[in-house]
């Protein structure tokens, strides 16, 4: 299997990179999130609160198994995926995995106003990235790739990535 998944924090461009980097490829765009979403007819902030986090990531590494039977795809998935080792060895099985990066500020500023993120509805927003980045952190750094897009526009991700020999 042949697929591009692109892992990284909230707020990193994953989504906005991978339609770019689909259409540069020629490969099929698939949005995790929105499958997600699609699949339980409720947002994801709902699955969340009326749900809980654990039903999400069940169906999120539910749906990441079906999406992985598939190749030529670039598949954007939502931040905390890489958390479960099972849905990283899949990912690395069925594809190459491309880490996008950002630094906390600019991961704050990129998420201020974004009610659908519900990890980051809390109080202190700030102290809550910080808190799940150090988690993540070593999850993260087990892609294939890794770019920090702070200072980088969508184009210049998408030529990084093609840059750094993805796809073969
Ligand atoms: C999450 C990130 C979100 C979404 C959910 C949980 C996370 O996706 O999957 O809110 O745990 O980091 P984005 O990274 O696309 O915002």
């Amino acid at each position: 299997m042949n697929n591009i998944y692109l892992t990284g924090f909230m707020g990193t461009g994953k989504t906005s990179v991978g339609e770019l980097l689909a259409q540069r490829t020629g490969w099929s765009f698939v949005d995790l999130d929105v499958r997600i979403a699609e699949r339980q007819g409720m947002s994801i902030a709902d699955i969340f609160a009326r749900k809980g986090e654990s039903f999400f990531r069940a169906l999120e590494k539910k749906i990441l198994k079906e999406t992985a039977g598939l190749t030529e795809q670039v598949v954007s998935c939502g931040g905390g995926i890489v958390l479960d080792p099972e849905n990283r060895t899949l990912m690395k099985r069925t594809g190459r995995i491309v880490c996008l990066t950002a630094r906390p500020e600019v991961i704050l500023e990129r998420t201020r106003e974004s009610l659908h993120r519900p990890l980051l509805n809390v109080k202190d927003p700030v102290q809550k990235i910080a808190e799940l980045l150090g988690e993540r952190a070593a999850c993260y750094a087990q892609a294939d790739l890794m770019v920090d897009t702070s200072e980088l526009n969508i184009r210049q991700v998408v030529e990084t990535i093609i840059t750094g020999g993805i796809p073969k």
